[in-house]
């Protein structure tokens, strides 16, 4: 028996939003480590994040990252960007084109910062920002804090470098393989059409 989402626009979208949902609280779910790719011109890359929220309402996701990231200066240059997730029990991918929003030292950040667990404190303790070159291999802490010796006081350093990426989804594409046949729809949220693809 096909799911309720195989041919449904509307049951797709539902299907969408509780995968990424239920991927903001559970940290086994496969939507929680999107890849997020940006670029400015010929630079074009992709990483791994960790989706820290969904808003259906506002069409939104966000993520955490270091200001000195150097997505940071692309996204400055050029805020559009993808995200890609890819559940494989499912056998759904999901493909969001979308503008993002860059957080930093307002309150958006103080909300999600007051919600970061201590240990994840961590990587925003590095003394040079990700991506800096060093000439032996290190973790760019220093030894205490590899050790998560530190109290909440010295966490707090962190929040400077704390980012918040704001998402706002453009639009979205869906797959989903299935053996009696696959199944792709795109969703433009911008001018709201809802669009059968050939997978
Ligand atoms: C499981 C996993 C989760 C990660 N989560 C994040 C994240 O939430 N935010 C982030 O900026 N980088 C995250 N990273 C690190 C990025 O993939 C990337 O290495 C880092 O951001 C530096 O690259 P960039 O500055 O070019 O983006 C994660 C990596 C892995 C493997």
């Amino acid at each position: 028996m096909q799911p309720s989402y195989y041919e449904d626009f509307s049951e797709i979208k539902i299907k969408i939003w509780s995968l990424l949902n239920n991927a903001v609280k559970d940290r086994g779910s496969p939507f929680r480590i999107p890849v997020f790719a940006c670029g400015n011109q010929n630079d074009i890359d992709g990483r791994i994040v960790v989706l820290r929220k969904s808003d259906q309402a506002n069409n939104l996701i966000q993520f955490h990252s270091d200001i000195r990231s150097d997505k940071i200066e692309k996204l400055k240059k050029n805020n559009n960007a993808a995200m890609l997730f890819y559940d494989k029990d499912e056998k759904i991918q999901v493909r969001l084109k979308v503008e993002c929003i860059i957080n930093h030292v307002n309150d958006i950040t103080k909300e999600s910062w007051s919600k970061t667990q201590h240990i994840s404190r961590k990587c925003y303790l590095v003394d040079n920002g990700p991506g800096t070159e060093t000439d032996k291999p290190t973790s760019g802490l220093k030894p205490e804090l590899d050790n998560f010796d530190y109290t909440k006081e010295q966490s707090e350093e962190g929040y400077k470098n704390f980012t918040v990426i704001q998402c706002k989804i453009k639009s979205i594409e869906w797959l989903y393989l299935a053996a009696k046949g696959h199944r792709r729809a795109k969703f433009d949220l911008e001018n709201n059409k809802d669009t059968w693809l050939v997978p």
